[in-house]
């Protein structure tokens, strides 16, 4: 059957996939009510559309960190994707760069940084999880810099790892035959079997839970790259992060794994917009799964959006194709929406092309 949207790369992953793999990428924390909630909060935000404006050439172009991209819609760090599909990261970054937007590539990515750069031109940021052994934070970041890459997501909501019971349950591990390729050289590639999620135990042994703001400091003694921060749902931390040189702020719930009843990634993004009062630019990743999404995150001041999920499933789909074409549907409803918003760039987009429940406690009079 067509795909005509997104969501539906879903079930065909869930039924390609080993369960534990299907698990290990839908799932969230504990209740997953955060989970629900990044796509819910979504639906509480409705258009104020301008009519009678001449849409007949939009652009949906934009600039990120000084780079030009084809479209505010990025590719998030989501870990492990040869899971999905043997070509993993490889073909995420091809489809990516012909889709001319940038990929985020995890640290615990089943290609290393090489291989990535190996695809061909693009620009690509390196996602970063800080380990207690500096010298192997300090090696990587210079790999990838080397490699090509432009800038440094630092993840900063992971100290230990949220609680995925379906990952408890299933005893997650890495399939024979993968490795973290990043730190194979360094004997930390590997997932095992343990009493609980493999994953959690990995990172109780490996991630530095005394990563502090100082850090901050400390990563960018160690490189030159640009480091956005990813993980910010709160105005207080906005404004820290920008007194620490921070490029950008990326407003993310880890695709609610992390903490439960966080609000939603689009609920906390307008706090975040206001504290950073325009000094770096603001993204959001969390249930980007429509164009509407994309300009509703626009509207409320983000520069531009990250997908997870959605490169995962389609990736397990269709591979390189999969992931092409969810670019492409992204791109084209986001272009529709703007058309029938009666916005020919992203400029055009302003905070009063949406209202959302926050703004008026209901949508309709109590008396018509
Ligand atoms: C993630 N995410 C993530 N984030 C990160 O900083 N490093 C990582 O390695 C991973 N790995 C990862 C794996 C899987 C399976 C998922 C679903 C997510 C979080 C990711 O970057 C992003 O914040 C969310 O995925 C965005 O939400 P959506 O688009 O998945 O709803």
């Amino acid at each position: 059957m067509e795909i005509t949207n997104v969501m539906e790369y879903e079930k065909i992953a869930k039924e390609k996939l080993p369960k534990m793999v299907y698990d290990y990428y839908a799932s969230g924390a504990e209740d997953q009510w955060t989970l629900q909630e990044n796509r819910n909060a979504f639906s509480r935000i409705l258009f104020r559309p301008r009519i009678l404006i001449d849409v007949s050439k939009i652009d949906v172009s934009t600039t990120v960190l000084g780079f030009n991209i084809s479209m505010p819609i990025m590719v998030a760090p989501t870990a492990m994707q040869k899971m999905a599909h043997p070509d993993g990261e490889l073909a995420t970054a091809r489809a990516t760069s012909a889709a001319g937007t940038i990929m985020t590539l995890s640290s615990w990515a089943t290609s290393s940084v090489e291989e990535v750069a190996s695809t061909g031109p693009g620009i690509r940021f390196f996602q970063l999880y800080v380990y207690k052994d500096r010298n192997v934070v300090r090696q990587l970041v210079k790999r990838a810099e080397k490699a090509g890459f432009k800038a440094i997501a630092l993840t900063v909501d992971t100290p230990r790892l949220g609680r995925r019971e379906s990952d408890i349950k299933n005893r997650f591990a890495l399939p024979r035959g993968l490795t973290l390729k990043n730190f194979e050289g360094l004997d930390l590639g590997k997932i095992d079997k343990t009493n609980d999620s493999g994953l959690a135990s990995y990172v109780a042994g490996q991630v530095d839970q005394s990563l502090s703001w100082k850090d901050i400091t400390w990563l960018q003694s160690i490189t030159s790259l640009p480091i956005l921060v990813k993980g910010v749902i709160t105005a207080e931390d906005a404004r820290i992060a920008v007194e620490y040189g921070a490029a950008g702020i990326i407003v993310s719930n880890h695709g609610a794994r992390q903490l439960d009843y966080v609000p939603a990634t689009i609920m906390a993004l307008e706090e975040v917009v206001k504290a950073v009062e325009g000094r770096i630019p603001v993204f959001l990743d969390g249930g980007v799964r429509r164009g509407t999404d994309v300009f509703k995150a626009l509207a409320l001041g983000a520069s531009g959006v990250f997908v997870g999920r959605p490169s995962l499933f389609s990736l397990a789909a269709h591979g390189e194709a999969g992931v092409r074409k969810m670019l492409q549907m992204l791109r084209d409803e986001f272009e529709l929406t703007m058309a029938l918003s009666g916005c020919r760039s992203l400029r055009e987009i302003s905070r009063n092309h949406i209202k959302t429940d926050w703004d008026t406690p209901h949508y309709l009079p109590a008396k018509l």
